[in-house]
C-alpha cells in the first residue's frame, strides 16, 4: 500500500493503548531489517531518518527504497522525519515523499516554539502530511533535561494543531548509566490535557514496564534509535573479527546482522503492541 500519515495509525494505537514503534534507519541493511520485521508481524511501523541525513542524498534514497518496499506490502508503514531543524528542511522532506514530519523547536521559548510549530502544521497539512513537534527538552546524552507540563501541553496543541506531541517526562537520547525513572504521573495528567498522540523519544535502555506504563497515559509513538544502531555496528564489529583476514563480501556479511537486527526489531514490536 501507498505510505500512511501518522494520523492513519496512531490516533487508533492511542485508543487501544498501544504504541507503534518508531526506528531511526540510516542505510539499505537498516531499513531492510526494520521493514521485514514489521513485516513478519503484520505491524504497523514508523521508519524516521534523522534530519542530519538530508544534509546529503542519503534522505531521498532511503524514501525511495522505503516507499517502494511499502508498495509491495499490506503494512501501514508512515516515513518520518525526526528532529526536523527548519521549515526549509521540512518542506525538502515533503518533497521527496516523506509522509510525516517534526519540528524541533524543543531549545526555543514555548513562545516560539508555537509560533513555529503551527506554521510548521500549516506547512505539512497544505501537503497532506502530518506534523510532531516537542514541548520540554529531551536532550542528547548528558544534557539537562526540561520535563513537559500539563498546562503547556494543552496550550501547545490548542494553539498550533499539531497531530502528535513528543513530551519530556524523564527520558534521554542514548544510553543510560542506569535505567531511568519515568515521571509517569506526569504523562497521566498531560494524556487527560490532550488528545492526540504522545511521542516518547529516548525509548533505548527504558525498561518495558515503564514503557507499558507510559503507553497507559497516552504514549502511541515509541523512538528507538541508538539500542537499534548499537546493535547493528557491533554485529558487523563481530562478523569482521570472525571472518579475520579472509575476504567475505559486503552482502553476505550483513546478512547475520540483519537476521539479528530483525529479531530485536521484532521482540521491541511485540513488547509495545
Ligand atoms: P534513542 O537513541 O535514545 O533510542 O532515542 C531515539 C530518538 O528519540 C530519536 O528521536
Amino acid at each position: 500500500m501507498p505510505l500512511v500519515t501518522f494520523n492513519d495509525i496512531l490516533p487508533q494505537a492511542r485508543a487501544e493503548k498501544r504504541a507503534v514503534a518508531a526506528f531511526n534507519v540510516a542505510n539499505l541493511e537498516t531499513v531492510l531489517s526494520v521493514f521485514k520485521a514489521a513485516e513478519a508481524l503484520k505491524a504497523p511501523v514508523i521508519i524516521q531518518v534523522y534530519q542530519r541525513l538530508f544534509k546529503d542524498e542519503r534522505a531521498g534514497l532511503i524514501a525511495a527504497m522505503v516507499t517502494r518496499l511499502a508498495s509491495e506490502s499490506d503494512i501501514p508503514v508512515a516515513l518520518h522525519l525526526d528532529h526536523g531543524e527548519s521549515l526549509e528542511q521540512l518542506r525538502a522532506a515533503i518533497a521527496i515523499g516523506y509522509t510525516s514530519v517534526m519540528i524541533d523547536g524543543s531549545k526555543l521559548s514555548f513562545a516560539e516554539n508555537i509560533a513555529l510549530s503551527a506554521e510548521a502544521a500549516r506547512i505539512a497539512h497544505d501537503a497532506g502530511v502530518t506534523l510532531e513537534a516537542e514541548i520540554g527538552h529531551v536532550p542528547f546524552g548528558d544534557g539537562a533535561i526540561e520535563l513537559s507540563t500539563a498546562a503547556e501541553a494543552e496550550a501547545f496543541v490548542a494553539k498550533t494543531g499539531v497531530d502528535a506531541l513528543a513530551i519530556s517526562i524523564g527520558t534521554v537520547h542514548g544510553f543510560y548509566k542506569k535505567a531511568p525513572e519515568l515521571d509517569i504521573g506526569r504523562a497521566r495528567e498531560i494524556g487527560a490535557k490532550v488528545g492526540i498522540p504522545l511521542v516518547l523519544h529516548g525509548g533505548t535502555g527504558v525498561p518495558d514496564d515503564q514503557l507499558r506504563l507510559a503507553i497507559s497515559s497516552g504514549v502511541a509513538k515509541i523512538n528507538i534509535a541508538t539500542e537499534l544502531q548499537s546493535l547493528f555496528l557491533k554485529r558487523i564489529a563481530s562478523e569482521l573479527a570472525a571472518c579475520g583476514d579472509t575476504f567475505k563480501p559486503v552482502d553476505l556479511c550483513f546478512k547475520p546482522v540483519e537476521t539479528d537486527v530483525q529479531a530485536y526489531v521484532r521482540a521491541k514490536i511485540r513488547s509495545l503492541s
